[in-house]
């Protein structure tokens, strides 16, 4: 959740951290800080609440200085307050430390440390790490980083400066993001590839138990026992611009509309034009291994546990392989069962989840083989799976999950049609007719996004815009598309929304229809319509205010809803790709029309890297 940024070269420092940190605004924050080395002492600015405060700070206190770190702090120990904010430092003010996760082993190692005389001014777990690297610090920053991180358990991306080490930075991660910028005579560190794309396109991602020492004309990485470790050099190919805003208002829209051209890219690469195979080298699974998997579990947080469900449908449908579906959180702490030949699928647009992350530790000391869907080239979870189905929908800045979402439900295609044809379940026919209709998915996001009118009036329509509470119902393979569409509402809009299965109505939710209600109803074509059609009706019938998402050419519904979102006619088992943007755009301009900040909305972050 928190930003890291740090800086050695010849430049001044602050200008590129205070850039950078901007950059990972979208990480959620609520404090700022930064600190520079400069004629043998070290300064330091801190800000309680949005960078724009900090902007003020240095324009008064400019802290200018070749060699700095900088830090967006979403508290986890100790309020959010400027004491508490980082970077933070040892007694002397001659060590400073920023840092992203939890020491889980603070309150030992504080008790430990006072004992030895340090003298804590906040209430973070993250001092410690200053008065640890003081107490073996004797001249070799590198080294005392190294010793002192033996002592501590838990999550960390730290970068570390010393005053009397003017010409060396020291990062170091376990368990949170961090990566190493390369540049001509310097050098950088940073939480997320946006911080830094524009200075440096080349990037050590460091992993877990491994710290790096970075000067002006090189680096060096060890383990912390200082066995020398070599990273590969990865050239980052997003686009500048692809972090920037592009003219919309927000990235969640922009995000919204690139989804045709997102799922173009998930689907590259893996079924190549005029080929009517599925091809997914990265998975790392051979042919045996898909023909002997007896079970599948779908692990993952959020949006992605709702990709995950639709993805149980098509496993399940066309590969015929037993799915469960389980939340993150819950199954890395209920000591799951795993059988021989069981896949596990984390699902992350991060990677680097923490719960998400977890679990599939458990599953990997059970024996599963893992094959992450995940969009994040080089994150924790891609990094820790034996195979990876990258989604490839570029950065997602947006808090609110969108693209990520829908590249997610065509991995889980593009796994199913493969996964079928290789246990023999599903004919090369079959195969090559999904496949065409996962090629006509992006026109008909499009058509969707050409066609915005009708979900733009609702949105400022009084008796959804200024409803208490929404209910978002569904069935089958759009049984997942409620959730997700309620989830979008409350996160942006602060309006409570619930997702249901229409089945379960009866089983309580239709007592709380009435005619300030919005019910959203998931009525697409398929094989549970009439069905839906009944719950709608029986929603009317209570004064129940509808609002249905239908297929283009379906006259009649209009006759059982208040309002009807349309799309065009769609393969059903995809239908939720499509579904999703009509749920997306009604949520944000229903939050944008409540003035909402639809990118970083209220207690929420874009990654959730500690429990
Ligand atoms: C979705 O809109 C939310 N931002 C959140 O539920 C998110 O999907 C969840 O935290 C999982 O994140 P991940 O995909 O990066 O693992």
């Amino acid at each position: 959740m928190c930003g890291i940024v740090g800086y050695i070269g010849k430049k001044n420092a602050v200008d590129i951290i205070m850039s950078g940190l901007h950059r990972l605004e979208y990480r959620g924050y609520d404090s700022a800080g930064v600190a520079v080395i400069r004629n043998g002492s070290l300064d330091c600015v801190k800000s309680v609440g949005k960078l724009v405060k900090m902007d003020e700070k240095l324009k008064q206190n400019p802290l200018d200085s070749p060699l700095g770190i900088g830090h967006t702090r979403w508290a986890t120990h100790g309020v959010p307050s400027e004491v508490n904010s980082h970077p933070h430092f040892d007694n002397d003010m001659e060590i400073a430390v920023v840092h992203n996760g939890i020491i889980e082993n603070y309150q030992e190692l504080r008790e430990e440390l006072k004992k030895g005389g340090a003298n804590f001014r906040s209430q973070t777990d993250t001092e410690t790490i200053a008065h640890l690297v003081r107490k073996y610090y004797q001249g070799d920053l590198f080294a005392a980083v190294k010793r002192a991180l033996q002592d501590v358990e838990g999550a960390y991306a730290i970068g570390v400066v010393c005053k009397k080490n003017p010409d060396v930075m020291v990062a170091a991660r376990h368990g949170s993001p961090l990566i190493v910028g390369l540049g001509d005579g310097e050098a950088f560190i940073a939480s997320d590839v946006p911080a830094i794309m524009k200075y440096t396109r080349k990037v050590l991602y460091i992993d877990n138990g491994q710290v790096c020492e970075i000067r002006r004309d090189g680096y060096k990485i060890e383990d912390l026992k200082g066995n020398p470790v070599t990273l590969e050099v990865k050239t980052v190919d997003w686009d500048d611009s692809a972090a920037e805003k592009e003219g919309y208002p927000h990235f969640m829209l922009k995000e919204i509309n690139q989804q045709p051209d997102v799922i173009k890219n998930t689907l590259r690469g893996r079924v190549t034009e005029g080929s009517d195979t599925v091809q997914l080298p990265d998975m790392q699974v051979t042919e045996q291994e898909l023909k002997d998997l007896k079970k599948i579990v779908i692990v993952s947080c959020g949006t992605a546990w709702h990709a995950g469900l639709v993805g149980k449908y098509l496993l399940e449908k066309f590969a015929q392989v037993p799915v469960e579906v389980d939340i993150a959180s819950e199954y890395r702490y209920r000591d799951p069962i795993v059988y021989p030949n069981t896949m596990v699928i984390p699902v992350t647009q991060s990677g680097e989840t923490a719960d998400t992350l977890e679990a599939i530790r458990v599953a990997k000391k059970k024996g599963a083989k893992v094959v992450s869907i995940v969009n994040v080239v080089g994150s924790s979870i891609a990094r820790e799976s034996h195979g990876v189905i990258y989604t490839q929908a570029g950065p997602e800045i947006g808090v609110a999950s969108t693209k990520a979402y829908t590249s997610q439900i065509t991995a889980f295609a593009l796994f199913t049609i493969w996964l079928g044809e290789t246990r023999g379940v599903l004919s090369k026919a079959q195969g090559r007719e999904m496949i065409a209709h996962l090629r006509a998915i992006p026109d008909k996001i499009q058509w969707v996004l050409d066609h915005q009118e009708e979900v733009i009036r609702c949105s400022k329509d009084p008796k959804y815009l200024n409803a208490q509470s929404a209910l978002y119902l569904g069935r089958s393979y759009n049984f997942p598309s409620a959730l997700e569409g309620a989830l979008k509402l409350k996160e942006i809009s602060y309006i409570h929304a619930e997702g249901y299965g229409a089945g379960e109505m009866k089983h309580g939710p239709i007592a709380l229809v009435t005619d300030e209600l919005p019910v959203v109803c998931v009525a697409t074509k398929g094989d549970t319509y009439d069905k839906m059609v009944s719950n709608i009706q029986e929603i009317r019938a209570r004064s129940g205010i509808v609002l249905s998402v239908a297929t283009e050419g379906d006259e009649a519904i209009k006759n059982h809803s208040a309002d009807v979102l349309y799309i065009p006619e769609c393969y059903e088992p995809f239908s939720p790709i499509v579904v999703a943007v009509p749920l997306q755009l009604f949520a944000y301009y229903v939050a944008t029309n409540r003035g909402c900040d639809v990118d970083q909305p209220r207690n929420l972050a874009k990654s959730v890297t500690v429990e």
